[in-house]
C-alpha cells in the first residue's frame, strides 16, 4: 500500500467517527503475514473508549484492546502486512483500498449513509445481525442493499430471511457448544446458490461475533459458483471458498452444515452429508418437497386420509409435513437432538420451517426406531432420507 493510502487509513482509524476497519485478502508485504484477516473497531470497556484489534489466523483469533493514543503502532504493524483489501468505515465516509497483484493501489471513497454510530459496548451482540440503513459493503456486493445502505425492495424478503437465519445460527452455535472452540469452525453451505447466506454468515461470525469460521459454499450450478467466487474476491474475505458439485459427493467433515432452500431431495443429501461427516450442528430450511408427493398413496392404514389427499394443494402440504417429519425423526434415530421451528414469518417465505439438529445422543434409540417403522408402515412409503442416509441408517431401522 502506498504512503498516501496508508496515511488515509491511519487518519480514518485513529480519527473521530471511526466505525470499523477490515484488513483481508492476499498479502502483498515483504514478510509473511501471521494473520489471514484483522478487524479493528471501537469498543467501550468499563466506560472508556478503546480500539479493539481482532487478529485471525488459520486456527484461532486473538483480541487486543488499545487506547486510541496507543493504537498507532499496532495499526502500523497491520498495515505493514500489505493486505490487498482494506475497508474502513467512519461516520463520514467509506474507504476501500485495493492493491492489485502488480502493486497498483486503487482507492475508493464515498460518503457514508446514516448518522454517527456510538462505540459498541464490549462483546455486545446486536439484535439484528446485519442492520440496514447504513452503508455496508457486504450487503452492497451481495446485491441486497444500495451503496448508501438502503435494502433493495426486491431483496427485502431475502434480507429478512438471512437475518433470521443468522439469529438462529448464533443461538444454535451456543447451544451446540461451538461458539468458542479455540479454532476456526468449518461450515458448509449446501446449495449455496447466489451465496447470500454463505457471505453473510462468514461476515457475521468473523467480523461481528468474533467467532473465527471458514465457509465453503457448494452448488451444482457452475454459473452461480462462478458469480459467488467473484463476490468473495470483491469482499476480500479469507476462509471463504466455493465448489461446484452435488451435495453429498463432497469429502468434507464440517463442524456445521447449513442448507437454506436446498431443492427437494438436496435437503436430504445435506442432512446425510452432516450425519456422515460428523457435523455437530445442522440448520436446514427445506423447500420444494416433490419426492414424497409423487409416492403418497391413500392405501393401507393411510386410506382414512383419502379425503385429504384427493385435493392437490392439501396433498402437497401433507407431503411437505410428512417429508419433514421423516427427516426430523431420521435425525433423532441417528443420535441428533432435533427440533423443527418457524425461523421467519410466512410473509417473508412460505418455506419457513427450519430443522435444527445437534449431534451428541446415542444413535438407534428404540423408541425413535419404532416410531420410524410405524410411520413408514402407515404411509406405505420409503422416504428419500432413508436412501440418502444409506446403510448405517438401514442397519438401525431395518429395511
Ligand atoms: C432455491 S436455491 C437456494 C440458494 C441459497 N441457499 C439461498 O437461499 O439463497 C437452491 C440451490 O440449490 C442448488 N442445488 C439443488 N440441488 C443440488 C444438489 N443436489 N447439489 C448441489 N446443489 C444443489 C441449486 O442449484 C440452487 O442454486
Amino acid at each position: 500500500m502506498g504512503t498516501d493510502a496508508r496515511e488515509l487509513v491511519t487518519a480514518a482509524v485513529l480519527g473521530p467517527g471511526f466505525r470499523r476497519a477490515t484488513f483481508g485478502g492476499a498479502t502483498r508485504g515483504d514478510t509473511p503475514s501471521p494473520w489471514v484477516r484483522v478487524v479493528v473497531r471501537p469498543v467501550e470497556v468499563r466506560g472508556g473508549p478503546l480500539l479493539q484489534f481482532s487478529y485471525f489466523d488459520a486456527r484461532k483469533d486473538t483480541t487486543r484492546n488499545y487506547p486510541v493514543a496507543e493504537a498507532a503502532a499496532p495499526l502500523a504493524e497491520v498495515l505493514a502486512v500489505g493486505f490487498s483489501g482494506v475497508h474502513v468505515a467512519t461516520d463520514a465516509e467509506e474507504i476501500d483500498v485495493r492493491t492489485t497483484k502488480k502493486g497498483k493501489v486503487l482507492v475508493g471513497r464515498r460518503k457514508a449513509a446514516g448518522g454517527p454510530a456510538a462505540a459498541e459496548p464490549h462483546n455486545r451482540v446486536k439484535d439484528v445481525p446485519l442492520p440496514e440503513g447504513k452503508a455496508d459493503r457486504l450487503l452492497e456486493v451481495m446485491g441486497i442493499a444500495t451503496a448508501d445502505g438502503r435494502v433493495r425492495p426486491a431483496m427485502r424478503a431475502k434480507f429478512t430471511q438471512i437475518n433470521e437465519f443468522l439469529k438462529q445460527l448464533r443461538h444454535a452455535l451456543a447451544d451446540a457448544n461451538l461458539a468458542q472452540v479455540g479454532r476456526p469452525l468449518d461450515i458448509l453451505d449446501c446449495g449455496c446458490g447466489s451465496s447470500y447466506l454463505t457471505l453473510a454468515a462468514h461476515h457475521y461470525l468473523n467480523d461481528i461475533l468474533g467467532v473465527p469460521a471458514r465457509l465453503l459454499g457448494v452448488d451444482v450450478n457452475e454459473e452461480v459458483i462462478q458469480k459467488s467466487v467473484a463476490k468473495g474476491e470483491r469482499v476480500a474475505a479469507g476462509g471463504l471458498s466455493f465448489a461446484c458439485g452435488r451435495i453429498g459427493e463432497l469429502d468434507a467433515k464440517p463442524d456445521v452444515v447449513l442448507a437454506l432452500h436446498a431443492c427437494d431431495t438436496a435437503t436430504d443429501d445435506a442432512i446425510a452429508q452432516a450425519v456422515r461427516g460428523g457435523a455437530k450442528l445442522l440448520l436446514s430450511v427445506p423447500c420444494c418437497h416433490h419426492a414424497l408427493n409423487r409416492e403418497l398413496r391413500p392405501d393401507g392404514p393411510a386410506e382414512v386420509l383419502r379425503p385429504l389427499l384427493r385435493h392437490g394443494i392439501l396433498r402437497e402440504r401433507t407431503a411437505d409435513l410428512v417429508t419433514d417429519g421423516f427427516r426430523a425423526l431420521a435425525l433423532r434415530v441417528m443420535g441428533h437432538r432435533t427440533d423443527v421451528v418457524e425461523f421467519v414469518g410466512t410473509e417473508h417465505t412460505a418455506r419457513n420451517l427450519m430443522i435444527r439438529a445437534v449431534k451428541g445422543l446415542p444413535s438407534g434409540d428404540p423408541g425413535h426406531v419404532a416410531e420410524y417403522r410405524d410411520l413408514k408402515r402407515f404411509w406405505g412409503v420409503t422416504p428419500y432420507i432413508e436412501t440418502a442416509l444409506g446403510e448405517p441408517f438401514r442397519d438401525l431401522v431395518g429395511g
